[in-house]
């Protein structure tokens, strides 16, 4: 595996194989099983798989936990290196954002509901940063988790808009067995704290078997999961929400019979604050 720290190595590992389709997986690092699937599904897909590893400091907000987020990069690249990945981009803040720097790319509409109402300048970061790393990496593919459905969408509509010559593929978001979705800040848990987030499944699912049992109220859904959620003591819920999968607008009373419907929550266990989402499609009630 090769490791690149620049732009210019980068451009000379795609140059070698211009020709072949790459499948690229863009993380944060102290990688998990779930960025392990996105690598194996852009492996299966591709001729080449590259990885980016890179804590985005524009992504997280003045009071978010940019200083503390967790990392291991001799880890994180044993683990790429024996899933055969064949270069990983680890830039320096300096590499991505030099001193002039001046450019925001921003996602204007769908990033005003839901984690883009609570963390105002997350996305930007996001689009920001990966549309720098599209560019950079020239990817065939590009490989995200259902887990983060706004980031999903965000990135969708940056690709649509901006015309990025890629195809975003979203595989399904990786769970423990108890069902918590994987995720690098599940770390900051403490065992009672890992104990009790195993709420945020429960809410969801329970949420689901009554879509699945025909129940189309959205308030109804809401309250269900709130229910769940406030029984356990050591989650604080930031929201809930039961959203236009589209739009990711709210929708209040009777869900129309031809939409799906996405049920996604934030909750704070402590400082810790963890998100998760089911999106129910209309062919699920059958
Ligand atoms: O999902 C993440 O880990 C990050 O938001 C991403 C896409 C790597 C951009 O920094």
């Amino acid at each position: 595996m090769i490791i690149t720290e620049t732009i210019d190595e980068v451009r000379t590992a795609r140059r070698q194989h211009a020709l072949e389709t790459l499948g690229l997986v863009t993380t944060m690092g102290f990688l998990h099983e779930g960025h392990l699937q996105l690598v194996r599904r852009a492996k299966a897909e591709n001729d080449r798989v590259a990885a980016t590893i890179f804590v985005n400091p524009k992504q997280f907000g003045p009071t978010e936990d940019l200083s503390r987020y967790p990392r291991d990069l001799q880890r994180d690249l044993h683990l790429l290196e024996a899933e055969g990945v064949d270069y990983v981009f680890v830039p320096g803040d300096e590499v991505i954002y030099p001193a002039d720097y001046q450019t925001v790319v921003s996602v204007t509409g769908i990033t005003n509901y839901l984690e883009g109402a609570r963390r105002p300048t997350h996305f930007d970061g996001v689009t920001t940063v990966v549309a720098k790393l599209f560019n950079i990496m020239q990817p065939t593919r590009a490989y995200f988790g259902q887990k983060d459905a706004q980031q999903v969408a965000v990135v969708r509509q940056m690709v649509r808009d901006l015309n990025f010559n890629l195809d975003i593929v979203v595989c399904p978001t990786a769970r423990e067995t108890d069902g918590l979705a994987m995720s690098s800040r599940n770390k900051y848990l403490s065992s009672e704290q890992r104990r009790a987030a195993t709420a945020l499944y429960h809410a969801l699912s329970g949420a689901e078997t009554m879509w699945r049992a025909g129940e189309r109220n959205s308030d109804v859904l809401r309250e269900s999961m709130m229910q769940v959620l406030s029984i356990e003591p050591l989650a604080h819920v930031d929201y809930i929400s039961a959203a236009d999968p589209v739009t990711l607008r709210e929708i209040e009373g009777e869900i129309p019979s031809d939409k799906g419907i996405l049920l996604s929550m934030a909750v704070f266990f402590d400082k810790t604050r963890l998100i998760d989402n089911f999106l129910l499609t209309p062919a699920k009630q059958d």
